[in-house]
């Protein structure tokens, strides 16, 4: 049975992305209206009842961010749409800005109005060169249109959109990171002395979110947040747009319900495992999340459920790895990534992703030792409470999980075991 819905995505291959009539066709821009006639607070209220939480990751309540931010006091106050989708195995990002460009201008545009500001800027991953463009044009079609610009819809209201590129580093994606770089800084992350909503680009208040989150606004705001709460579970509600990719038979993006097992969306819309091979894990949510075994796909994917068995739901990835794979060789692929990616900022990521490396290196070379696997565990807890930021504190998720679930496979690769079976 398919379980796919179509809610944020339902717009998806139905339009001309030039045609901004084919989107008005379909109801777009009926949520903007309604967004000014609801005001801010009417929006939030929506938003509570849909029970929407950040799609970037985190998972924080939209409403409740959006509430305190509007409290805060100023003349001139900034959006920003997080689009620089650079977590491993998360592409579903990149559906929203090819499919739905006009529904993320509308979300951009709503949140300007809940938090009273006239200026938005959309960060798109740089590797995504190719959409800059397409965006740029909905963006002049939307104003041309009077739905974006100056005086929307005669209101009085101002909101135009910059799109900036990606800066082509993961960690670029983290909020402050990604502020510094608009800034034309080197992408890191800042220290955190006031929330972003206060003081953030330009040290202006400023409203950050997800690409995912803003589509979804403009649907919730479309349907109804009552309509939207219908799909889920009691304390998950709603949908979510998901990347499943591996070896599985069918990959690509998908919007699921939240109570979807991890089984149905393997089975069922992922068509099964690749060549008939038996499940071996699942990576949930992009290289910094965990490796969840096959023994426990009857679990439900939503936030609840998920957290309470230590799994995060994250960037909506899921990777699916077949027997074939082994366990040291793919965490060799996940620490090459992060190396990479730290920033070098603070010690724990820059040394413990080097040193990480190097032993998880011995592992794969049949050469590691008793000692180097409470080392990696050791290095690995301290990187996840002393990193500076979520880059580093996530980097040795899939390590942890795995030590958890597959401990004999660290045994298989110890010299000394080896000898002695
Ligand atoms: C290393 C790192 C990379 C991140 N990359 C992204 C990203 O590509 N897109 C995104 O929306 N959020 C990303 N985030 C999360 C953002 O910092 C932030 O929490 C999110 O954009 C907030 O939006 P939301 O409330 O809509 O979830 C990243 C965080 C970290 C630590
Ligand atoms: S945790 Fe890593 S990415 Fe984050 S600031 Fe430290 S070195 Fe940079």
């Amino acid at each position: 049975m398919d379980r796919t819905v179509k809610v944020i995505s339902k717009n998806f291959k139905k339009y001309n992305v030039e045609s901004i009539d084919e989107y008005i066709k379909l109801g777009g821009f009926s949520a903007l209206k309604k967004a000014f006639d609801l005001g801010p607070k009417g929006i939030i209220n929506e938003l509570k009842i849909s029970d929407l939480k950040g799609r970037g990751g985190a998972a924080f309540p939209t409403g409740k961010k959006w509430e305190q931010a509007t409290k805060v006091p100023g003349d001139r106050k900034i959006i920003i749409c997080n689009a620089d989708e650079g977590e491993p195995a998360t592409f579903k990002d990149r559906y929203l800005l090819e499919y739905d460009p006009f529904k993320v201008i509308e979300g951009m545009t709503i949140a300007g109005i809940t938090f009273n500001a006239n200026e938005g800027f959309i960060y798109i991953r740089e590797e995504y060169k190719y959409l800059h463009d397409k965006f740029k044009k909905a963006i002049q079609l939307t104003k041309e249109n009077n739905y974006l610009g100056q005086n929307i819809l005669n209101t009085g209201f101002n909101f135009d959109i910059t799109v900036f590129s990606g800066a082509g580093a993961y960690v670029c994606g983290e909020s402050t990171a990604l502020i510094e770089s608009i800034e034309g800084k080197s992408g890191r992350p800042r220290l955190k002395l006031a929330r972003t909503s206060e003081k953030g680009l330009y040290d202006l208040p400023t409203l950050a979110n997800n690409i995912e989150t803003l589509a979804a606004v403009a649907t919730i705001l479309e349907i109804g947040g009552e309509e939207y709460a219908k799909y889920g579970t009691k304390n998950s509600k709603g949908t979510k747009l998901i990347s499943l990719c591996g070896n599985i038979n069918k990959p690509g993006a998908y919007e699921v319900p939240f109570g979807i097992t991890l089984k149905e969306i393997i089975y069922d819309i992922g068509g099964g495992v690749k060549n008939g091979n038996a499940l071996k894990f699942l990576q949930l949510g992009g290289a910094s999340g965990p490796i969840v075994p096959a023994s426990m796909i009857d679990l439900k994917y939503c936030y609840n459920e998920l957290n309470a068995n230590g799994i995060n739901i994250g960037s909506g990835a899921i990777l699916v790895a077949d027997e074939t794979n082994k366990v040291v060789d793919f965490l060799k692929s996940v620490q090459d990534f992060f190396l990479h990616e730290s920033c070098g900022k603070c010690t724990p990521c820059r040394e413990g992703n080097r040193q990480i490396t190097k032993i998880i290196n011995r592992f794969v070379n049949d050469e590691a030792s008793i000692e180097d696997l409470k080392t990696i565990e050791k290095f690995a807890n301290v990187m996840k409470y002393a990193s500076f930021c979520g880059l580093g504190k996530t980097a040795p998720t899939a390590l942890l999980s795995a030590i958890k679930h597959f401990p004999i496979e660290f045994y298989q690769h110890i010299k000394t075991v080896r000898k002695t079976s």
